[in-house]
């Protein structure tokens, strides 16, 4: 098999940026960040981008930058934002690669991990773990259905997940 990228998915402050960088250093992949692609092509950040365009617009950015991703000619690591697997066009696209990776952090702590971060609109609300909550049961049926491998990111190291990852991927390319 040839597979060309590891692309990382799963809930907010599950550690995909901060492991798919790491992954990139240690693999010597490039590293692509799906969010931080959208913000460098609007030129505004996320949460402008939400006030101003709304979800839909934010979601619609979001499916151009995960193609450009995608189709990118150089092996990369990417890591995705949490609702990449909310439309069906980004679900077909991840469903045809080989190295999805789920990375599953329980609610608690994605709430420790995002507690004091404004950057993450879908958690600007009265009460963000209940909303955590809510996301988590209306995604993790997607990202279970759209990934070749799950790796626990509240119960293990991040050595310990970069080598379940590594070992992983040396298996398919
Ligand atoms: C979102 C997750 C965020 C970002 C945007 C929306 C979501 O990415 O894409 O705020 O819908 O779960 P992270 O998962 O990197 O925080």
């Amino acid at each position: 098999m040839n597979a060309s990228h590891i692309v990382l998915i799963g809930p907010m402050g599950a550690g995909k940026s901060t492991i798919g960088r790491q992954l990139a250093k240690s693999l010597d992949l490039a590293f692509l960040d799906v969010d931080q692609l959208i913000v460098d092509q609007a030129g505004a950040d996320i949460p402008w981008i939400f006030d101003v365009e709304g979800e839909t617009g934010f979601r619609v950015r979001e499916t151009t930058a995960l193609k450009g991703a995608l189709g990118s000619q150089e092996r990369s690591v990417i890591a995705t934002g949490g609702g990449i697997v909310k439309l069906e066009d980004n679900r077909t696209l991840l469903a045809a690669e080989d190295a999805v990776v789920y990375l599953y952090a329980d609610v608690e702590t994605q709430y420790q991990r995002t507690l004091k971060d404004k950057n993450r609109p879908m958690l600007q609300n009265e009460d963000p773990e209940a909303k955590l909550q809510a996301l988590m049961k209306e995604r993790a049926p997607l990202y279970e259905a759209v990934s070749d491998l799950k790796a626990f990111t509240h119960r293990q190291s991040i050595s310990e997940v970069l080598d379940e990852i590594t070992t992983f991927w040396q298996g398919l390319v």
